[in-house]
């Protein structure tokens, strides 16, 4: 395989629908850390706004769909539940642009996490569908917020995986990975390929409940 140059990703303006959760504010304090332009969306411009403030480092907070036409790289972090109403609702917004989709479609009963079937096969998949203007990337499934969020973690030790069809799209989503101290971004294969990546954070997390951790993934000899 030739090696690939990776592209630059310095000054991208990075969105986050559904960015006032823990995995949202997680990755805009990662981004702004890294010196991102970073805005935060929200159902609630307010909310928006207040966790901005939060986490300083010049995020804003603006309502969802003006995050999504201010940012050139566009992250869904919101629940499976409100996924497919979010992103076809914005449809005309993200077009043209990289979506990265983290969106881990599981249930939790008394015993613990599973997988919901996806009719797509994934959310990155429903994604793909749902925004056909747009360039849809699946990264970021496995990395803990609570990590991400922590002031006394410098780095993160963690591959990150990137699904995609637009080899472009995920070169640059694996740069964008790495701007994360600690994590590499590896390709992993075509959105097709998605459902069990987004399933395998159920197992991860009952790796963290029975040895109470923040468990990641590392990929061997690359
Ligand atoms: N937490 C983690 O460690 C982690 C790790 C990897 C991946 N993920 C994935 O990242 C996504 C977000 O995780 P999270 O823990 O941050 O979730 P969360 O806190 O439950 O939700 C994130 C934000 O989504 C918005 N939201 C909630 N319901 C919505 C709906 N029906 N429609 C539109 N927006 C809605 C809310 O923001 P507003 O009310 O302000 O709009 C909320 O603050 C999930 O899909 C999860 O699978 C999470």
């Amino acid at each position: 395989m030739t090696e690939r140059e990776t592209p630059s990703v310095d000054g991208l303006v990075i969105g986050i629908l559904g960015g006032t959760g823990d995995q949202g504010r997680g990755l805009a304090r990662r981004f702004a850390l890294a010196g991102h332009p970073v805005i935060i969306g929200s159902r609630s411009h307010e909310r928006a706004h207040a966790a901005a403030l939060e986490i300083g480092h010049d995020v804003r907070g603006l309502a969802n769909r003006d995050a999504a036409v201010e940012a050139s790289v566009v992250i869904a972090a919101v629940p499976w539940e409100g996924h497919g109403d979010l992103l076809s609702g914005l449809a005309t917004e993200l077009a043209g642009k990289i979506v990265v989709d983290c969106v881990n479609p599981l249930g939790f009963d008394q015993r613990g996490a599973y997988a919901l079937p996806v009719a797509e096969g994934s959310a990155a998949e429903q994604a793909a569908a749902l925004l056909p203007g747009s360039r849809v990337v699946a990264a970021f499934h496995h990395v803990s917020a609570v990590l991400l969020l922590d002031p006394e973690v410098d780095t993160i030790d963690l591959d990150v995986l990137v699904l995609g069809d637009d080899r472009q799209a995920t070169d640059l989503v694996q740069a964008l990975a790495a701007r994360i101290p600690g994590v590499r971004g590896i390709y992993a294969g075509r959105l097709r390929n998605c459902g069990q990546i987004e399933a395998l954070t159920a197992n991860l997390v009952s790796i963290n409940r029975r040895y109470k951790a923040h468990a990641g993934l590392r990929i061997t000899d690359i």
